[in-house]
C-alpha cells in the first residue's frame, strides 16, 4: 500500500469540503465516501476528516462508511473533548489529529496551544494511544509546542501552514524557514513531522521539499479545484507537485 512506502512524502487529502457542499442541501450528494474512493484509486496516502462539534462538514455515520468503503487510513481530526475522545475509540482511526476548536486552545498562529494545555491534553493523548490510535497534534511551528508535543509523548505532529500560505513577499521567506526549522526540530527528536493547512499547486512545493516532513493533509483547495478538474486530476497534480519538489 502506498502509504507504507518509507521516505515518500504521503498526501493525505481532507475530503471535508465534499461534506460541506453536501449539506448545503441537506440530502446525501455529494457523498465523501465517493470522494474517499477516489482519491485512493488515484494513489491517494490517506483520507483525514475532521468530526467538528457542531457538524458542519462531516457527521458521524461518514466515518464508518468512509472506513468501510476504502483501504487508506483515516486521520481522524478531531478537538480533545469526551464526545470525541469516545468517538475516536469507538472507530479506531489509524491517526487522530487534535485540532483547535475553541478560541482559547489556540496558539496566536491558529493551531493547538498544547503548551498550555498540557493537564487537558496529557489523559486525551494517552487513551488514543493506549488504543493503538497513532496521535498527532495540530501545532504552530513554535519551539515550545514542540517541546509541548515531546512531553505529551505523541510521535506525530502536524505543522500548521496557515501562516506560510497567508504571507506574502519577504515574510513568506520567513514562515517557510519556521516549518522547515521546527520539521527539523521534531524528527531530530524521534517526532514524525506533518504539515498542513492552506496549501495549493501555488504554495506547496517549497513545504514538500522540507526533507524531514512525511506527510501533507490538503483539502479545501483540492476540493475547489475539483469543481474545475475533477478530484481525480486535481489529486493526480498535487502529487506531481509534491514528486517534483523532492
Ligand atoms: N490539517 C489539519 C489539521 C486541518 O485541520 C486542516 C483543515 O483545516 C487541514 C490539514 C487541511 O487544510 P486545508 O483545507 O486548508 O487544505
Amino acid at each position: 500500500m502506498s502509504a507504507l512506502v518509507p521516505g515518500r512524502l504521503r498526501l493525505g487529502v481532507n475530503i471535508d469540503h465534499v461534506a460541506t457542499i453536501r449539506n448545503a442541501r441537506g440530502g446525501d450528494h455529494p457523498d465523501p465516501v465517493r470522494a474517499a474512493q477516489i482519491v485512493a484509486a488515484v494513489g491517494g496516502d490517506g483520507i483525514t476528516a475532521h468530526l467538528r462539534e457542531d457538524r458542519r462538514h462531516i457527521r458521524d455515520d461518514d466515518l464508518a462508511r468512509i472506513q468501510a468503503a476504502t483501504d487508506l487510513p483515516l486521520n481522524l481530526e478531531m478537538a480533545a473533548t469526551d464526545e470525541m475522545l469516545e468517538i475516536a475509540l469507538r472507530h479506531k482511526p489509524h491517526a487522530a489529529c487534535i485540532v483547535p476548536e475553541k478560541r482559547e486552545e489556540r496558539t496566536t498562529e491558529g493551531g493547538l496551544d498544547a503548551a498550555g494545555q498540557h493537564n487537558h491534553l496529557a489523559p486525551v493523548v494517552g487513551r488514543l494511544l493506549d488504543a493503538g490510535i497513532r496521535v498527532s497534534l495540530f501545532i504552530a511551528p513554535d519551539p515550545r509546542q514542540i517541546e509541548a508535543a515531546l512531553r505529551l509523548g505523541v510521535p506525530v505532529v502536524e505543522l500548521h501552514t496557515g501562516e506560510y500560505a497567508h504571507a506574502t513577499g519577504d515574510e513568506r521567506a520567513v514562515e517557510l524557514r519556521k516549518v522547515a526549522d521546527m520539521a527539523a526540530l521534531a524528527a531530530k527528536n524521534g517526532i514524525e513531522p506533518h504539515a498542513g493547512h492552506g496549501l495549493t499547486y501555488e504554495n506547496v512545493q517549497p513545504i514538500a521539499a522540507i526533507p524531514q516532513l512525511a506527510e501533507l493533509n490538503i483539502g479545501h483547495y483540492l476540493v475547489g479545484e475539483a469543481i474545475f478538474t475533477g478530484l481525480e486530476a486535481a489529486v493526480r497534480r498535487m502529487r506531481e507537485l509534491m514528486d517534483e519538489a523532492r
